[in-house]
């Protein structure tokens, strides 16, 4: 006669309400959805108590737990939407608000023993929508330079130099240069006699140089000059080849004059030659290997004194080696009445040239 009827899920809930209960079935009629439950708002504790219970075993409502009586069907739907709106993110928590306002309102008690969450749960949570993740929480915590085990990043992180401030004109500043200690300094006791040493070899050094460079300059003066002095020849100051003597009665008859000897190594004379007088310039150069001869008054001769030669007033030879009688320069009157002597031209008389009237002037 039963009937096997399909139940609901609302029939389901009902009747698990009941079994908490311990009372009579209420009709169907007054079944309702659990979630058409508009009196039970969601406290402002709610979502921290889902967020805290998380997923573990835990999430049971502690009413259920401290009564001993088994969970029923409606707690594990809450725990399991409450669950589910954990996963979902903060955007789905509102959404799983709703499931959790269908608890009964005998489970709002359980929920304010809670006071032993952590401590930075409240603030959060009376802060409003602020997120609040495991990271942020342990950054949290580790601000607030507790000591204990740190992660190698951090440790780093401490462990990293002071960034140096910096000045007003945006450079860094540079910390200033320590002061050099005393063994670092030089030591002016010691290096004085090293600096003398120094300046000792410098100048003997420089001496030798200059000493050196010196001679060398001069040596090398005196051999350009040696050169320049090679590059012109000598040139000869002889004198003049022709020269005025004097008048004609300046020489009188019979007189060798030997004023001019030395001077231009002639001998005027008046002489006669051939039955005739004329004032001859008998060359002084013996004519046997060119020595100059002596005139000897005494002897009316001239007297070689290398081999002896001798020769007579008008300079014909009769003694001695000479082979040939004395040369004679050509003579003439100048424009002004005085004997001028050409000496370069000579007359010779094995030649026949002492009659050239160029070699002799008549008086
Ligand atoms: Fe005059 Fe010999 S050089 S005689």
């Amino acid at each position: 006669m039963a009937e096997k009827k399909k139940l609901s899920t609302a029939d389901i809930l009902a009747a698990a309400r009941k079994n908490a209960a311990g009372g009579a079935t209420p009709p169907p009629a007054e079944k309702q959805p659990a979630a058409d439950a508009p009196a039970e708002v969601t406290p402002p504790s709610a979502p921290i108590a889902a967020e805290s219970a998380g997923d573990s075993p835990a999430a049971t409502p502690k009413s259920a737990r401290a009564g001993g009586a088994k969970p029923s069907v409606a707690d594990i739907l809450a725990a399991a939407r409450a669950n589910k709106a954990a996963a979902g993110g903060a955007a789905a928590q509102p959404a799983a608000a709703k499931p959790a306002a269908a608890k009964p309102a005998a489970e709002k008690p359980a929920a304010k023993p809670k006071a032993d969450k952590p401590a930075a749960a409240k603030p959060a949570a009376a802060s409003g929508p602020a997120v609040r993740d495991t990271s942020s929480i342990l950054a949290a915590a580790r601000a607030a330079s507790k000591p204990g085990p740190v992660s190698k990043s951090e440790a780093a992180a401490r462990a990293k130099p002071a960034v140096p401030a910096k000045s007003a004109k945006g450079e860094s500043a540079v910390p200033p240069m320590p002061a050099k200690p005393d063994y670092a300094k030089p030591k002016a006791t010691k290096e004085a006699p090293q600096e003398e040493r120094r300046f000792f070899l410098g100048v003997l050094v420089g001496s030798f140089l200059g000493l050196g460079f010196s001679t060398l300059s001069a040596t090398g003066g005196l051999w350009t000059l040696a050169v320049l002095r090679y590059m012109f020849p000598n040139v000869l100051t002889e004198p003049p080849s022709k020269f005025k003597i004097g008048f004609p009665s300046d020489f009188p008859p019979g007189v060798v004059e030997e004023k001019f000897k030395a001077q231009f190594g002639i001998w005027p004379v008046n002489v006669e030659y051939k039955g005739q007088r004329q004032i001859v310039a008998i060359k002084t150069v013996c004519t046997h290997l060119g020595c100059t001869p002596n005139w000897l008054e005494a002897e009316q001769k001239f007297k070689c004194p290398c081999h002896g030669s001798g020769f007579y007033k008008d300079g014909i030879n009769f003694e001695g080696p000479a082979p040939r009688p004395l040369e004679r320069y050509a003579i003439r009157l100048a424009d002004d009445g005085q004997l001028e002597v050409d000496k370069s031209r000579t007359f010779q008389e094995e030649l026949g040239q002492w009659s050239d009237a160029s070699c002799f002037v008549s008086v």
